[in-house]
């Protein structure tokens, strides 16, 4: 008999940062594989088109908003889910925020905006995610990181530390909660275009870079990262733990 490998039904996820670009893709991923999906962003009027998009295609979503650098929002945010549903069996901690400075124009205050956002806020997530799963001895959390980390350029600085961090922060969460039956593994995307990408997608040398430098010679589509947020979360991954898995055309694999 053909069934799906990758199926999530049943299962309860929460993606940061779901409104648009990245998050909304692979939240529309996860909710296509069966999991029922919590979006969350800052503002609950721009997660509705989301959440009705999910809606029309017959998919289950809901919206849950907080700041992901609040931590009092967060534990609130947490508290609702146990009281709602009781469990959590995916987090997809998705928000990022970038800050394109040279290191001379990039203050110790930027710098700790940055950590606090791209690092901090997903340990905090990533904790209070596993004290949901922990009594259930089963659990995925994924990051997204990016190839900015591994691979460093100029006027990146505070993004490349944090995303660095990022990605050992998930081997930690990994080798920690391993033996409690979680996984933790992240997802590092390439050049995508998003909406937030747009002005760098329009930019004839940037598309030229992007030619130059991906084997694949274009730019990655959001919905191209579906499969591996869906891979990573479902159970065929029982295996896979403190991976961080490249999604880039090839980039950060060749020069
Ligand atoms: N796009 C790329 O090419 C690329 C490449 C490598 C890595 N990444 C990483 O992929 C992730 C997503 O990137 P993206 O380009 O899709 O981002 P994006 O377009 O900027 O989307 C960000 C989403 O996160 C929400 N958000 C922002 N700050 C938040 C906060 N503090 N709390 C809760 N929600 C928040 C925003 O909604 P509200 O403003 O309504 O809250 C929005 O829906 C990031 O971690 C980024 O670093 C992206």
């Amino acid at each position: 008999m053909v069934e799906p490998l990758f199926s999530l039904k049943g299962k309860l996820a929460l993606v940061t940062g779901a409104g648009r670009g990245l998050g909304l893709a692979m939240a529309t991923s996860l909710a296509r594989a069966g999991a029922e999906v919590l979006l969350n962003g800052r503002d609950e009027a721009r997660l509705a088109p989301a959440i009705t998009a999910l809606e029309k295609r017959g998919l289950a979503a809901a919206p849950l908003v907080f700041d992901v650098a609040d931590a009092a929002a967060v534990a609130r945010a947490f508290a609702a889910i146990e009281r709602e549903h009781g469990r959590l069996d995916i987090l997809l901690s998705n928000v990022g925020l970038r800050n394109r400075r040279v290191i001379d124009q990039l203050s110790v205050a930027d710098m700790r905006e940055m950590l606090e956002v791209n690092l901090i806020a997903p340990f905090g997530l990533a904790k209070a995610a596993a004290a949901l799963m922990l009594p259930r001895r089963r659990g995925r959390i994924i990051m997204v990181t990016s190839i900015a980390g591994p691979l460093s350029r100029a006027g990146d600085a505070a993004y490349t530390a944090a995303k660095g961090g990022l990605a050992a922060l998930t081997r930690s969460l990994a080798a920690e909660y391993g033996p409690h039956g979680i996984t933790a593994n992240a997802i590092a995307p390439g050049f995508f275009a998003t909406e937030t990408n747009a002005d760098r997608v329009a930019d004839a040398q940037v598309q030229a870079f992007v030619e130059m430098r991906v084997p694949l010679r274009r730019w990655g589509q959001p919905q191209e990262l579906g499969g591996a947020a869906v891979f990573l979360a479902s159970d065929e991954a029982s295996y896979v733990n403190g991976h961080v898995l490249t999604v880039d055309g090839g980039m950060s694999s060749s020069f």
